[in-house]
């Protein structure tokens, strides 16, 4: 396993974007993932919530200030009015808007993209976003971003610089099948240095739904259903306090032995 220094060292953020179905934890997993990011100190860590109903927010327990997607509507709005604005000013406005969205907490900056579908899509203001948050990404150890089921807007709009594709399923063949989809779209779209499919909140009496993963699907390991992720869930708290538990130990064993990230 790489020491955690190694990796801070290099440069390039390990920009991991959490994929899969509806509902089968990619909001927990990506809070899980924080947590244990943010304990590689001194690791700068950036968890992006890309979903619009804005999960992985209430996981972290982190207010969402503003959105990418409002600075862009916002931008939009002007450059529709007529009033001219150059590359450069816009580039410059979006970067300091995108910077002042962050909220942080300890080693860890928080940003929510919004709604991905707000009016008034404009391409070049798309791109400076792609561009502002590669840009910001650089100034971090450790990028997290929870998707939508799907990666579409991982894909178009958050960024291109994904280095590690983490896809979550439970127990379900449609589970693995949202996976395979992702995982073909992926393999033209991002370029991407780890995939695997992480099985979670297995139950004991499902663990021979491991051997029936098909081939084409790189196994990274397999959570169980905790009762401290539901008690947590339940009472609304944040993931960030999250005590060792089965299912933090059981993801931080897939980063460290199969996805060694
Ligand atoms: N390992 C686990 N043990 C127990 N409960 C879990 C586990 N993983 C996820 N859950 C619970 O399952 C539910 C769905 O999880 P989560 O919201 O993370 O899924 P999601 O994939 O992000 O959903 P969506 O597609 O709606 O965004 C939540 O109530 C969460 O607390
Ligand atoms: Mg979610």
């Amino acid at each position: 396993m790489p020491e955690p220094s190694q990796r801070i060292e290099d440069h390039d953020p390990t920009v991991i974007a959490v994929c899969g179905k509806g509902g089968v934890g990619k909001t927990t997993i990506s809070a899980m993932l924080t947590r244990i990011m943010m304990a590689r100190k001194p690791a700068r860590v950036l968890a992006i919530d890309a979903d619009p109903a804005a999960g992985l927010s209430t996981a972290l327990g982190l207010p969402v200030i503003q959105t990418v997607d409002n600075i862009r509507c916002d931008l939009v709005r002007d450059l529709g009015s007529g009033n001219p604005v150059d590359r450069g000013a816009m580039l410059h406005r979006l970067d300091y808007e995108v910077t002042a969205a962050l909220v942080e907490e300890r080693n860890l900056a928080f940003l929510a993209i919004g709604r991905p579908e707000g009016e008034g899509c404009y391409c070049r203001v798309n791109h400076l976003l792609k561009d502002i948050i590669g840009r910001l990404a650089q100034q971090f150890d450790y990028v997290i971003i929870d998707g939508e089921a799907g990666i579409e807007q991982v894909n178009r709009r958050v960024m291109a610089a994904v280095t590690h594709l983490l896809l979550v399923s439970d127990a379900s063949l449609k589970g693995i099948n949202v996976c395979r989809a992702i995982q073909t779209v992926a393999a033209s779209a991002i370029a991407y240095r780890v995939k695997g499919v992480i099985i979670n909140r297995l139950r004991p009496q499902e663990n021979d739904f491991l051997a029936s993963l098909p081939l084409d699907l790189a196994p990274a390991g397999q959570i169980p259903e905790s009762e401290t992720v539901r008690r947590f869930d339940m009472q609304g708290q944040s993931l960030l306090t999250l005590p060792e538990c089965r299912a933090l130990k059981s993801l931080r064993a897939c980063l460290d032995s199969v996805l060694q990230i």
